[in-house]
């Protein structure tokens, strides 16, 4: 399929079939660099600040410069949307990398850091996944230990990841649950995981080593809202079983329902009530903070 939409490249705009990075950029030869994943609701990138905060906070682990501040980012993510043409709402997905420098580790051959912001159409969660739900896998690759590639960095050193949903790929799964290396539930490839028990949502706790999802830390807010108790929680494989609910978070997931678990059903095999009360508060209140901003502008 063509690529859509635009990508700014360090001060150049082109279109997305057009962008190259240099090959000597370390993001490319070591993976050194961070991202974060925005979409827009009323076309403003919803909850900015917090994900600028996770951007900066990602590159400070790797000692990386975040060439701009947010309201710089901004125009530039503004200037991008314009160019990639007709958009209902925007994926956004910026990037630091170390940028250009000789092949060595040395971080001073690589003074001056690479941005890259990509825009392209969001696709909005489809109709199948949040009507029937969506089926996972619980893999056997291991979320990566704190002490290693830390996951709470939003890094784009993402093999880890992509091998956890080749093998949930092969399984029949939408997306690979991982364990941590002490056994417990931590998260999924691309999102953060929740099962509802007792009428109450649980998500592992941050210390089991995951990436703090910012529609996760959102859905805290959103369940006090409407009348949902969420709460961080250990869990473990076995807690599956007792499940009345399973949805998992994204920014361009939003809230999917998880209806079976490698051909186990979960629940009663649709997407529940708790996970609809949620999803709907999660909608509405996205595109009430975001009316209140494009109105204003
Ligand atoms: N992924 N965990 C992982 C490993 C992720 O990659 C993501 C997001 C999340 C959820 O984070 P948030 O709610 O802030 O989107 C959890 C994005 C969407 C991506 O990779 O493009």
């Amino acid at each position: 399929m063509a690529l859509r939409g635009a990508v700014y490249v360090n001060g150049t705009i082109s279109k997305a079939a057009d962008a190259v990075v240099p090959v000597y950029d370390h993001g490319f030869l070591y993976g050194e660099g961070i991202y974060e994943t925005l979409r827009t609701y009323n076309r403003v990138p919803f909850l900015y600040e917090r994900h600028m905060s996770r951007l900066r906070a990602s590159a400070k682990h790797l000692h990386l410069d975040v060439p701009v501040d947010n309201d710089t980012m901004m125009a530039s993510i503004d200037k991008t949307v314009a160019a990639a043409g007709d958009l209902k709402e925007a994926y956004i997905r910026v990037l630091v990398t170390r940028g250009v420098g000789e092949l060595t580790y040395d971080v001073t051959a690589t003074p001056v850091s690479s941005l890259i912001i990509i825009v392209k159409p969001a696709d909005e969660p489809s109709g199948r996944i949040t009507d029937n739900g969506i089926e996972i896998s619980l893999v056997s690759i291991l979320r990566n230990h704190p002490g290693s590639v830390n996951p709470i960095i939003k890094s784009n050193n993402l093999l880890n990841n992509a091998l956890a949903m080749q093998e949930a790929h092969r399984r029949g799964g939408e997306e690979a649950l991982m364990c941590n290396y002490r056994g417990e539930l931590s998260e999924c490839s691309q999102s953060n995981f929740f099962m509802v028990r007792n009428g109450v949502a649980l998500t592992p706790k941050s210390a089991a080593g995951l990436l703090e999802g910012v529609t996760r830390a959102f859905l805290f807010d959103v369940g006090r809202d409407v009348g949902v108790e969420v709460r961080d929680e250990t869990l473990y494989p076995k807690d599956l079983e007792t499940a009345e609910e399973v949805f998992i978070t994204s920014t361009t997931r939003e809230l999917s329902p998880v209806v079976r678990i490698d051909g186990k059903t979960v629940g009663t095999g649709k997407p529940g009530p708790i996970t609809k009360k949620l999803l709907d508060g999660y909608r509405a209140r996205a595109v009430e903070m975001t009316r209140a901003v494009s109105s204003a502008s």
